[in-house]
C-alpha cells in the first residue's frame, strides 16, 4: 500500500491501493471514533460499488445508511445538499457519525460541504471512483457546491479524515470520464514537473494508475501543506480552471469538467505565447499531449459569453483575475489580470472569432 500524509488543519493519510475497497471498513475504524456511518453514492456508483462497502464497513462493526444523489455536474446543487442534510436530520445522524464519500468530484465536493456544515462539523472520508477525484478533488479539503450564476460559489475547506483510493474502481469509468481524469493529470505535469510530463507522453496513464496517482496527491500535497486557504501557491491548481469554468458554464455543463480544463489549459497557453511568457514550442507541446490523450484543445463558444462567464468565476478578487499562466512545461506563474483585460486575453487564448 502506497500512504501520502497530509499535514493541513487536519492530518490525514491518503491510501492508494487495488483492491482497498474491501477493506474500507477496518481502515474508516480506525480513522474515526464515528458508530453510524452514511455512504453517499451517486445513482450510477452506488449499484456498482455500494453494497461492498456498506458490507465492509457493517463487518467493522459500523450501523451503515446510505443516500443515493443524482449523478453529473448538475446534481452539485444547494437543493440537493439541503435534501442530504434533511436526510441526516431526519435519521439521528449527529456529529460523531462519519459520512463516506463513495464516487467522483461531484459527490466528494458536495458531501464534503455537508460533513462541514451538518452540526457545525462532522468526519468524512473519501472514497474517489473516478480518476479526476483520485488525483485531485478528494484531497485538499476544497468542498462545495455549484449556483446557477457559476461553479463552486458556496462552499469552504473542510478535510477529509480520510481518503481511500483504490485504482480497481476505475475500471468501470467510461472512457470519456477517464480522459477527464487524465486532463487533470496532464495539469500537474505543466504546472509543476518536467518529469512528470514526459513520463505522461511516454506511458499511457492507464498503464502507470498508481504512480500517477501517487505522484499528482504528493504534488498536490506539497502545495496544501503550504497554502491550504488558496491564498497564493495553490492558485497554480487552477491551470486550465479560470477558461475553463467559463466553457463549462457556457455549455451548461454539458461539456465535462476535465474537459473544459483541457481547453482552458489550452487557451491560457496560447495567450502565454501571445504575450511573451512561453515559446510556441511549449505550446506545442501541450497541445501534443491534450491531442495524445483525446481530449478538446478548442471552443466555440462566443467571446463576450466566455468573458461574462469568466467574470462571474469566484477567482475574481479586486477587479483582477488572477490567471495560471504556463511559462515552460514544469513552471507556471500566477498572474494578476485586471478584469477589463480578460477579454483581450482570452482572444488571444484563441476564443471566439
Ligand atoms: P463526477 O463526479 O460527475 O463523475 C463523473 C461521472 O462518472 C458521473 O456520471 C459518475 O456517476 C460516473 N462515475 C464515477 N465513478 C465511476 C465509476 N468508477 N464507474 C462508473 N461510473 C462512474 O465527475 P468528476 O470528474 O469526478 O468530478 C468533477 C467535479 O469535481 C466538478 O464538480 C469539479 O468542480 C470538482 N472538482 C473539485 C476539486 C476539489 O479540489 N474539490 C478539484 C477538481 C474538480
Ligand atoms: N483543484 C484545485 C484545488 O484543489 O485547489
Amino acid at each position: 500500500m502506497r500512504t501520502v500524509h497530509v499535514s493541513a488543519s487536519r492530518e490525514y493519510e491518503v491510501l492508494v491501493e487495488r483492491g482497498l475497497l474491501s477493506r474500507c471498513g477496518e481502515l474508516v475504524k480506525a480513522a474515526t471514533r464515528a458508530k453510524k456511518a452514511v455512504v453517499i453514492a451517486g445513482d450510477l456508483v452506488y449499484p456498482l460499488y455500494g453494497q461492498q462497502v456498506e458490507q465492509s464497513l457493517t463487518e467493522a462493526g459500523f450501523q451503515v445508511l446510505h443516500y443515493v444523489l443524482p449523478h453529473g455536474e448538475q446534481a452539485k446543487t444547494l437543493e440537493n445538499y439541503g435534501r442530504l442534510l434533511e436526510f441526516l436530520s431526519r435519521n439521528h445522524i449527529t456529529r460523531t457519525d462519519v459520512l463516506v464519500a463513495l464516487g467522483g468530484g461531484v459527490t466528494g465536493d458536495l458531501t464534503g460541504f455537508a460533513a462541514a456544515t451538518y452540526q457545525r462539523g462532522m468526519d468524512f472520508v473519501q472514497i474517489p471512483t473516478t480518476l479526476l477525484a483520485a488525483v485531485d478533488s478528494s484531497v485538499g479539503g476544497k468542498t462545495a457546491v455549484n449556483l446557477p450564476t457559476g461553479k463552486n460559489q458556496v462552499g469552504c475547506f473542510y478535510q477529509p479524515a480520510l481518503v481511500l483510493c483504490d485504482p480497481e474502481l476505475l475500471s468501470t469509468l467510461p472512457e470519456e470520464e477517464f480522459r477527464c481524469g487524465c486532463a487533470e493529470v496532464i495539469k500537474y505535469g505543466v504546472l509543476g514537473s518536467r518529469t512528470f510530463f514526459d513520463e505522461l507522453k511516454a506511458t499511457p496513464i492507464s498503464e502507470q494508475l498508481e504512480h500517477v496517482i501517487c505522484t499528482c496527491v504528493e504534488m498536490k500535497r506539497d502545495i496544501v501543506n503550504q497554502d491550504e486557504f488558496d491564498r497564493g501557491l495553490r492558485q497554480l491548481l487552477n491551470l486550465g480552471h479560470s477558461f475553463g469554468h467559463a466553457v463549462e458554464a457556457c455549455s451548461h455543463f454539458g461539456v465535462l469538467h476535465g474537459q473544459a480544463v483541457a481547453i482552458g489549459m489550452a487557451a491560457i497557453t496560447r495567450a502565454a505565447v501571445a504575450k511573451g511568457y512561453c515559446s510556441e514550442e511549449t505550446l506545442q507541446e501541450v497541445l501534443a499531449i491534450l491531442d495524445q490523450y483525446h481530449l478538446p484543445t478548442s471552443t466555440d463558444f462566443p467571446l463576450e459569453a466566455m468573458a461574462e462567464a469568466a467574470l462571474t468565476d469566484k477567482k475574481l478578487t479586486g477587479g483582477a483575475m488572477h490567471l495560471v499562466v504556463p511559462e515552460e512545461i514544469g513552471r507556471c506563474a500566477i498572474v494578476s489580470v485586471p478584469t477589463e483585460e480578460i477579454k483581450d486575453w482570452m482572444k488571444a487564448g484563441g476564443i471566439g472569432p
